[in-house]
Formats: C-alpha cells, sequence, structure tokens
C-alpha cells in the first residue's frame, strides 16, 4: 500500500531559483535561508520519497486567464520547465507517475473533488524552487512528481477549508494505492508578502509563525481562517498559504514537526518552512 510518510510547507520565491542556478546560495544575503533548508536536504536523503505530490501554484505561465482551473492534477509521464520571461530554468524536467496520478484523480472525483486533469503541462518556479532547495542540483530529480496546481492567483480562490479537506481525500486516495510507495506531500507559496499597491513589501513575522504553530499537533484551527485574514495580515499573495493546508489535511489528525525555519525578508518576501510528519 501506498503511504503518505510526511509533508513539507515551503515558501517558493523565485529569487531563490535564480540563486541557485547562478551558485549564490552560500552569499551573505542568502546564506541564512538556504541553511535553513540543509537539515531538509540531508533528511530527503534518507527519505527517498518515490513521489512528491506537489502543491503549488502556476503564476501565469502555463495557465493564463483563457483557463483558470482551481485544483488540477498532472497525470503526464513529464513535465517541461516554463520559459517565465529569462528562458527556462536550467533544471532538470519533471519525471510523473500516471499510475499514481490517475488513481488519485480517480479518487478524487468520485470522491466529489472534481478535478481539472491535465496530460501536457510545464510547471513554473511555483514547482521547481522546492525541488531545488529540497534536492539542491541534480542531473536528475531524484523522485517522481505529481503536480497539483491551486488557483490562488484569480479570485474565487478556494477556501483554506476546501483545501484541508482535499488533502484528506488525497491521503484516501494514496492509501488505496496497492503498490508500496513512499509519498510526500508539499504544500508551497507564501508566507507573507505583497508585491504591489501602496503596502508592497509588507511582511508579518508574528502572523507566519502563529500559521506555523497551527500546523503542528492536532489543531484543524488553520482550516477556518477566512481570506480576509490573509489579506489583510499577510498582504496580497498570502493567500497562497492556504494551498499548505492541502498539505496540512493530508497528514491527518495530528502532526508532529521535524523542523522548522523561518527567515525575512528575501526578495519582497517572508521565507517559512516546515517539515511534518502524520502523528497516530
Ligand atoms: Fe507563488
Amino acid at each position: 500500500m501506498a503511504r503518505i510518510t510526511a509533508g513539507i510547507g515551503s515558501s517558493h520565491v523565485p529569487l531563490l531559483g535564480v540563486a541557485v542556478d547562478q551558485g549564490k546560495t552560500r552569499d551573505e544575503y542568502f546564506s541564512p535561508i538556504f541553511a535553513g533548508y540543509d537539515w531538509t536536504r540531508d533528511w530527503e536523503k534518507q527519505q527517498k520519497p518515490d513521489v512528491v505530490i506537489l502543491v503549488y501554484n502556476d503564476h501565469a505561465s502555463f495557465f493564463d486567464m483563457k483557463i483558470v482551473p482551481t485544483f488540477a492534477i498532472g497525470c503526464a509521464e513529464r513535465f517541461g520547465i516554463c520559459d517565465e520571461g529569462w528562458g527556462p530554468r536550467p533544471v532538470p524536467d519533471v519525471e510523473g507517475h500516471p499510475d499514481l496520478a490517475w488513481h488519485i484523480a480517480q479518487s478524487l472525483i468520485l470522491d466529489e473533488f472534481d478535478m481539472t486533469i491535465v496530460n501536457e503541462m510545464d510547471v513554473d518556479h511555483g514547482l521547481t524552487v522546492p525541488l531545488s532547495m529540497m534536492f539542491d542540483t541534480p542531473k536528475t530529480w531524484p523522485t517522481k512528481v505529481i503536480p497539483l496546481a491551486v488557483n490562488v492567483v484569480t479570485y474565487p480562490v478556494p477556501s483554506g477549508n476546501r483545501c484541508w479537506a482535499l488533502g484528506e481525500a488525497i491521503r484516501r486516495a494514496v492509501e488505496s494505492f496497492p503498490e508500496d510507495l513512499n509519498v510526500q506531500i508539499w504544500g508551497t507559496g507564501g508566507m507573507s508578502h505583497q508585491l504591489q499597491g501602496p503596502r508592497a513589501g509588507l511582511l508579518n513575522r508574528e502572523w507566519d509563525n502563529k500559521f506555523l504553530d497551527m500546523l503542528v499537533g492536532d489543531s484543524d484551527a488553520a482550516r477556518w481562517i477566512p481570506h480576509i485574514e490573509y489579506l489583510r495580515e499577510t498582504g496580497s499573495e498570502g493567500i497562497e498559504m492556504v494551498m499548505w493546508l492541502i498539505m496540512r489535511g493530508a497528514l491527518g489528525k495530528k502532526t508532529r514537526c521535524l523542523h522548522r525555519h523561518y527567515h525575512i525578508p528575501c526578495s519582497n518576501t517572508a521565507i517559512g518552512h516546515i517539515v511534518l510528519e502524520p502523528e497516530a
């Protein structure tokens, strides 16, 4: 049986991809950020996940206003890298797991989550930056990846509660897949940031850390945070954090924190990172 063995929450700031690609991760500016991921990089070498369900959002790189799927699951064999304006990042293509992805799609749809099935897709920094943070610069990524894209760019975006419930349904889907697979789920984006308007540059260390606290243990309070609170407290782009709730929902009733890291600023953004294990 396949099992979800761990969950990771992580920011996916595009500047971090630039730092990796240009070999600047230990520069004075980036060093405290990347040092917070050292523990996780070593831990992942031992964990060796077979598949990562990687929850992220596309930043109008592959999807655009013509089609805005709320929840989309990538069922392809392989995913290319988006050109986000400076050419595609020099990272390997992402290898999918079509058998598990189709199984999850079927299970979710019969479980009344109307997923968009995507059989051809390029992925942007929302997906590749977390892979770089966790796995550095390998020739090929050491895990298969099922991209799960969430619309957090164009309102209406899904509620925290709906995201959490989707995570619960993903757990049921994975646990009904007969093959023995070590599956992780990552939720990416955030933390507090606002990129435009009079509040551009807004960061909120206190709120972000309260959010990280809420992911640990048996509280499900985070699923009830309304959109307006993310907007008010964490800026217009802080809404990306609802994607972390898909990860948290997939870990079951209770979690244990293995590692946690927070740093501001990175570009205009607060960097947060947490590694969680489901606890029976
Ligand atoms: Fe993002």
